[in-house]
C-alpha cells in the first residue's frame, strides 16, 4: 500500500506515493536524487542524514516520508544552491574542517540551524548544538574554529 504526500523540497512542490515505513532520507536520496543527506548508522545517533524539517534539524531516518505530508523540506542542496551557507562551506574549506566529508552536509545544516539564531555562540554552545553530529575525521576542533569564525564575521554584520 502507498500513501500519496505533498510537500515543499528546497523550494519546489512534490508530489509522490511513498509505502508508509519509507524514512525521509531514503525518500530525498532514492526518490527525488538529493543524495547529499548521507545514510549512516539508520538509528538516529550520528547525524549524517541531518536535514531541515520546517525550519528545524531533523533526523532524515528517524522520520518518515509519510510525516512530511505538507511540510516544507530543505536538504543541503537547496542551502548551497540558494548560497544560505557559502561562508560556512567556504570557513570549512579553509579551516579543513572536512576530510572524508561524509558528515559535512548534517554539520553545515545543524550549524546554520544555531547561527540563524543571529547571536554569536560561544564555542561551548557550538559544541553542544554540534555534539549530535559524529565525525570520524577532524576532531571536531576545526568544526568549531569554522563555525566560530562565521559566527563572529555574520555578528560584524
Ligand atoms: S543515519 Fe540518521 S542519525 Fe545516523
Ligand atoms: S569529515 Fe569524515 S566523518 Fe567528518
Amino acid at each position: 500500500m502507498s500513501v500519496d504526500i505533498q510537500l515543499t523540497v528546497n523550494g519546489e512542490a512534490v508530489s509522490e506515493s511513498v509505502e508508509p515505513r519509507t524514512t525521509l532520507v531514503d525518500f530525498l536520496r532514492e526518490t527525488l536524487g538529493l543524495t547529499g543527506s548521507h545514510v549512516g548508522c539508520e538509528h538516529g545517533v550520528c547525524g549524517a542524514c541531518t536535514v531541515m524539517l520546517d525550519g528545524t534539524v531533523v533526523r532524515g531516518c528517524l522520520t518518515l516520508a509519510v510525516q512530511c505530508d505538507g511540510a516544507q523540506v530543505e536538504t543541503i542542496e537547496g542551502v548551497s544552491d540558494s548560497g544560505t551557507i557559502s561562508d560556512l562551506q567556504e570557513a570549512f574549506r579553509r579551516r579543513n574542517a572536512l576530510q572524508c566529508g561524509f558528515c559535512t552536509p548534517g554539520m553545515l545544516l545543524t550549524a546554520q540551524e544555531l547561527l540563524a539564531r543571529g547571536d554569536a555562540p560561544t564555542r561551548d554552545t557550538i559544541r553542544e548544538h554540534l555534539a549530535g553530529n559524529y565525525c570520524r575525521c577532524t576532531g571536531y576542533q576545526a568544526i568549531v574554529d569554522a563555525v566560530e569564525s562565521v559566527a563572529q564575521a555574520r555578528a560584524k554584520g
